[in-house]
Formats: structure tokens, C-alpha cells, sequence
């Protein structure tokens, strides 16, 4: 069971801004304490580089930063090899589709995949489109955004090499049913690639379970610092895929002929010197958020979200896209007022939202409309703000919202 009141105390933001209600978890979550002091701590004391130095500073930090990846790895049920530290969970979809056009895929191979995407699940395709002659084609999704198995089978053909879909979607927080899809795709020799952003810091995720063969995910999602990303794969998955950055720490050797041997992964896509206190911070972050237990953040998030969903449910002057989803944002407009004028009209009232297309820009061919105003809860969110922010939204109307501007 979530103490939400002692929960609160952890993230130093909120008494920063005492009175702010911030609903905008999906762009990026407050940090707790025991994060920021890790982070502070390798720079207070226990700066240097990792897997280069010999003296005890750097023998610490490599210990810490391997640490996280051992805590990664629980938090995801999979072993340390699998887990490949990156700038984000777009350079994890960048990378995947790297890989998949070098070593997986070739010209009139298809990827499926949904117009409910993220940008970030759809230009890295759209790319090797345009580069490689690599197909791009899109399962149905309803009117809230969710994808049916059904319709998954219907789109499959032998063209189709890859499913990349995510797992919870960035604006209408639909669920997709990645663990049939994944039975359905590999019963057909079809890869499944999952973008976790609005999932993995929300819900218990077990990539053993859930059979997918990549993940990518970003820590500042989850309670971590910024600049930093998962990518998950299948251990010979990754040891097939080349990496898209070359340069020191992931190579074994190299001559002036050219020739060059690289390390093993994960460390073959770790090029550079990486984000170590970053890594250091997601680690600490995926250990917080185990103490509290993945299934209460969900089993939490899914009552405050209902609360929520009913009560936006009866102002009569919201148009509301996602009423039925169970998790995942609030998405909505308040009818006549274009979706920024809405959520400034929120920010005078404390409120923070995202509005706008988030990103998702070809979501309008399935809801029809490009500009919504995303209210996205995390654990640390309460009944109270979401009164507040009912009350306030139940004020938004042509004039009102015009009217804070002057
Ligand atoms: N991808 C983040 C969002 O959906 C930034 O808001």
C-alpha cells in the first residue's frame, strides 16, 4: 500500500513548490532524494572515468556504475549482459534501428507498427524507409489508441521482419498487449521491439515474461537523472547488432589498416565516455522505485487515475479522448479552446500539463485532432490534486482561457 503523504517527502520538489499540482510525468518525473544525493555523491567525491583507471577513486566509480546494471537487470528480470547503457530511450530506438538495418533486415522487409507512436518509435523506421527500401506499415489501433491482437494477425505477412510498438502509448496511455503480440510475432520469425518510456516507470516489467526481444526505456521517466536510456535485447541479439557509435571503451583492439575488433556487448555499444553519473542515478532510481514495489505504483496509479477519469468524465465542457484506458495520462481539450491556451490557463492556477501533439504527430489521423492537453499522474500524486485540477478544468472556456493572457 503507497503512504503517499511520507512518499512526497522524498522528492524535494515538492516543497520547492509547495502548491504546484505537476501532472506532467510523462515529460519527465521528479527525482527523490536518494537519487540526487548518488548523483552528488560521485560528484562530490567519487569523480573519475570508468573501466579506464587504476586507482581506488575509479575502481569505486566502476564498481558503482556496474552495480546499476546489476540493479537494472533485477528491475527488469534479465541478466547484466542484457542491459546497455545510452543518451535515452531515443537513442535506444536509434540504435535498435541501426542494428536491425545493418545485420536484420533487407530492402521490401516490412515494419509493422502503429500510428499511436511516439516520434521517436517511428522517424529511426520512417529512415530506413527512405535508405534502405524498408517497408513501413501500420496495425489499427481503436479510437483510444489500443492495438487487438486480431488486427495484429490480420496485418502480418512474410514481408513483415518486425512489430516496434509501445507498450503504454505517450498520449492516450493505451495498453497494448505486448506479451500476445510477442507470441504471435515469434510463432511467425518476426522480431518484437518495444518502447517502454511510458511503461516501464509506471508498471512491473518482466522482459522474460513478457518474451520481447528489445526494450528502450529512459531513466528521467522513472525518477532519474536526465541524459540517460536503457536498451534492452536478447543477449545474441545484441552480439549480432552492430553498434551505431564507434570510438574508445568499445573496442578490443584496432590497427592503421583499418581493421578493428570490438568488445562484446553491452560494452560494444557504450561508446565514449558514458553518463556515469547518470547510470549511477537510474540505478539508484530503479532501487527506490523496487523498495515501493512496481506492482503498487501500478495498482495506485490505476485508482488515482480512475478517480480521475470519472470526474473529467462529467464536466460537460471537456471533450475527453481516453476515458476508458486504464492507466496512462488524462487527455483531453475543453471544447472551443485550442489545447495551449487551455493548459495556461491551468499554469495560472498552479497546474502543469503538457499540450500540444506530444510528439505523436500522426496520433490525429486516429483521434482527430493534432493538439490535446496531457494530465499524466506518477505514484506521488494524490486525490487532492486531482480535485484541484477538476476544479480548475472545469473553468476552461473561450473566455477564460483567452483572458489570462491580457
Ligand atoms: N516523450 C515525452 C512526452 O511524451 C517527452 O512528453
Amino acid at each position: 500500500m503507497i503512504d503517499v503523504e511520507k512518499i512526497r517527502q522524498d522528492f524535494p520538489m515538492f516543497s520547492s513548490h509547495p502548491g504546484l499540482v505537476y501532472f506532467d510525468n510523462g515529460a519527465t518525473t521528479f527525482k527523490p532524494r536518494c537519487v540526487i544525493d548518488a548523483v552528488t555523491e560521485f560528484y562530490v567525491s567519487g569523480t573519475s572515468n570508468v573501466h579506464r583507471g587504476d586507482y581506488p577513486i575509479a575502481i569505486e566509480a566502476d564498481r558503482h556504475y556496474d552495480e546499476s546494471r546489476k540493479t537494472i537487470a533485477k528491475f527488469l528480470n534479465c541478466e547484466p549482459k542484457e542491459v546497455v547503457f545510452t543518451a535515452g530511450a531515443t537513442a535506444s530506438m536509434n540504435q535498435i534501428a541501426y542494428g536491425f538495418a545493418h545485420n536484420f533486415l533487407k530492402a521490401g522487409d516490412v515494419i509493422l507498427t502503429t500510428e499511436a507512436e511516439h516520434a521517436s518509435n517511428l522517424l529511426p523506421w520512417y529512415r530506413l524507409e527512405h535508405e534502405f527500401g524498408i517497408k513501413v506499415e501500420y496495425i489499427p489501433v481503436d479510437r483510444q489508441g489500443v492495438c487487438h491482437i486480431e488486427d495484429v494477425e490480420k496485418a502480418i505477412h512474410p514481408s513483415v521482419k518486425a512489430i516496434a510498438i509501445a507498450h503504454v502509448t505517450n498520449v492516450l496511455g493505451s495498453v497494448q498487449p505486448v506479451k500476445e503480440i510477442a507470441e504471435l510475432a515469434h510463432r511467425n520469425g518476426i522480431y518484437v521491439i518495444v518502447d517502454g518510456a511510458q511503461s516501464v516507470p509506471h508498471r512491473p516489467t518482466d522482459v522474460r515474461d513478457l518474451d520481447v526481444d528489445f526494450l528502450a526505456f529512459s531513466s528521467h521517466k522513472m525518477c532519474g537523472p536526465g541524459g540517460v536510456g536503457i536498451l534492452y535485447g536478447k543477449y545474441d541479439l545484441l552480439q549480432k547488432m552492430d553498434p551505431m557509435m564507434l570510438g574508445g571503451g568499445m573496442n578490443a583492439r584496432f590497427q592503421s589498416c583499418g581493421d578493428m575488433q570490438l568488445k562484446q556487448a553491452p560494452e560494444k555499444f557504450e561508446a565514449g565516455t558514458p553518463n556515469i553519473e547518470g547510470v549511477i542515478g537510474v540505478g539508484a532510481a530503479a532501487g527506490y522505485l523496487m523498495s515501493i514495489g512496481m506492482e503498487e505504483i501500478h495498482a495506485y496509479e490505476k485508482e488515482l487515475r480512475k478517480y480521475f477519469a470519472d470526474k473529467m468524465k462529467q464536466l460537460e465542457n471537456i471533450e475527453f479522448y481516453n476515458p476508458d484506458n486504464e492507466t496512462g495520462p488524462v487527455t483531453f481539450n475543453a471544447k472551443g479552446v485550442f489545447a495551449q491556451d487551455g493548459a495556461g490557463y491551468l499554469a495560472t492556477k498552479d497546474i502543469a500539463v503538457r499540450s500540444g501533439n506530444h510528439c505523436a504527430k500522426i496520433l490525429h489521423e486516429v483521434i482527430g485532432t493534432d493538439q490535446t492537453i496531457r494530465a499524466s499522474l506518477y505514484f506521488y500524486n494524490t486525490k487532492e490534486e486531482v480535485d484541484r485540477f477538476v476544479e480548475a478544468a472545469k473553468e476552461i472556456s473561450v473566455e477564460n482561457a483567452i483572458s489570462f493572457l491580457f
